[in-house]
């Protein structure tokens, strides 16, 4: 699902991202772990085509992200470590809205929404204003926001920093969750479900 090769990414010469090698199976949870400052977001970002590298490739389900930005797009979603949903909207306009950019029908939008919300355990909050909903609350919203259309591939940046321990468990548990269904739904038996992770 992921290929790194010789991956790397400097800053007026400073390097930051440093010779990454690394592959991620379909069906793995893989926990990127190190250090405040160890390219974890830039890394991600790279990934998700918002940081150009200096050097190196990147696969994405087969797709090149250098060559291909737009058409890689589809494959994944990104919960970015920053919150990042649109303040003056309710929760489900957020997720209408990220629909609408998806280019998902109407018709399955409402139903997707609706699952989604369902999901995350925050159909009773659908017409909060973001603003209005705990901290918890708007990492679960843009979980969902994340998964609209369906992607292959789940990008989580930090999804937990700033929650208490009982929220931070909460958004893990609903992570695994994902993970499971996501495998069993799949007919490939080949999948790895263990979990994976590598230290800095
Ligand atoms: N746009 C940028 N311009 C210059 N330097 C940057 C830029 N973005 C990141 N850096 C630097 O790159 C390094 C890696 O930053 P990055 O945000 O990827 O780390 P991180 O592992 O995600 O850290 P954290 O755990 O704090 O989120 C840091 O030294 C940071 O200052
Ligand atoms: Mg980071």
């Amino acid at each position: 699902m992921i290929v790194i090769s010789g991956l790397s990414k400097d800053y007026s010469g400073k390097k930051v991202v440093d010779c990454l090698n690394l592959g991620v199976a379909q069906g793995e949870l893989f926990g990127f772990l190190g250090p405040n400052g160890a390219g974890k977001t830039t890394t991600i970002r790279i990934l998700t085509t918002l940081t150009k590298p200096s050097s190196g490739h990147v696969l994405i389900n087969g797709i090149d992200v250098a060559k291909n930005p737009e058409g890689v797009k589809s494959e994944f979603g990104v919960v970015q470590q920053h919150l990042s949903l649109n303040r003056d909207l309710t929760i489900a306009e957020n997720l209408k809205l990220h629909a609408r950019l998806h280019h998902l029908a109407p018709d399955d939008r409402a139903k997707r929404i609706a699952e989604l919300l369902d999901y995350v355990e925050l159909t009773d909050h659908a017409d909060y204003l973001v603003d209005d909903v705990s901290g918890g609350m708007k990492r679960r919203a843009m979980i969902a926001r994340a998964l609209i259309h369906r992607p292959k591939l789940l990008f989580l940046d930090e999804p937990t920093v700033g929650l208490d321990a009982q929220t931070r468990r909460r958004v893990w548990d609903l992570i695994r969750k994902m993970n499971l269904r996501q495998n069993n739904s799949l007919s490939d038996h080949s999948l790895h479900r263990r979990g994976r992770g590598i230290m800095q």
